[in-house]
């Protein structure tokens, strides 16, 4: 089972959808740590209650970018992290660390790319009139939601939607595509592959809302 250190920032609801699939001792990840740059996100709870160790590493406590990001890398040395999944972490991680965990970093991002990278995507998904929304789980490289696509889940916007309504068919969505996507990763099927993802001996990478 692939070590995995997960990093969030709020609410932890994808956290939370990871730490249960990986409860299943045939599930190819287990979650080793958690990881927090606020002191009163809500997930920290979560991952306790799960019995998942915690960690917070606050920007307020580090004199730079640089240090802040080096101490949540030495945490994950710590923890004998060898995934790195980010779930709702609203911090940009800087080129060096990105570089050094490329390949292994993982990311959800509540559009479907490359459309809607950044943030507010459901506000701009309305604007937009779209009439298909959805997530896209991606490995992170340095340029921001811009990595290679491991899989994406489809909603439709409906007529009456607004921002909570769209929102919560996504995150429902993305509860589903996060373990999928990180299930394909930690047992080796697919990987980091140039500007693609490259996948052997699976093909379902979408998922569709019920
Ligand atoms: C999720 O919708 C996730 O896709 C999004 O933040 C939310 C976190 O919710 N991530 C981003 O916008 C990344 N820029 P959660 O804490 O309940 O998982």
């Amino acid at each position: 089972r692939k070590r995995t250190v997960i990093l969030i920032s709020g609410r932890g609801s994808n956290m939370a959808a990871l730490i249960d699939a990986a409860a299943d001792p045939a599930f190819p990840a287990e979650i080793v740590g958690v990881i927090s740059d606020q002191a009163n996100a809500l997930g920290l709870g979560i991952a306790a209650s799960r019995g998942v160790a915690t960690k917070v590493i606050t920007r307020a406590d580090h004199a730079s970018k640089d240090a802040h990001d080096a101490a949540i890398d030495a945490a994950l040395a710590t923890f004998g992290a060898e995934i790195v999944a980010l779930a709702g972490y609203m911090r940009l991680l800087t080129t060096e660390f990105v570089e050094k965990w490329q390949g292994r970093m993982i990311n959800i991002h509540p559009a479907l790319l490359p459309s809607f990278k950044g943030l507010d995507t459901h506000s701009r998904a309305l604007d937009a009139g779209i009439r298909v929304h959805g997530c896209t789980v991606h490995f992170v490289t340095p340029a921001m939601d811009d990595g290679p696509i491991i899989a994406q889940a489809a909603v439709p916007v409906l007529i009456d939607d607004d921002e909570p309504t769209l929102s919560a068919r996504v995150l429902r969505a993305e509860h589903r595509l996060y373990p999928l996507a990180l299930k394909l990763f930690a047992e080796g099927k697919v990987r980091m592959d140039g500007r693609r993802s490259a996948f052997s001996g699976f093909a379902e990478t979408t998922s569709h809302a019920s």
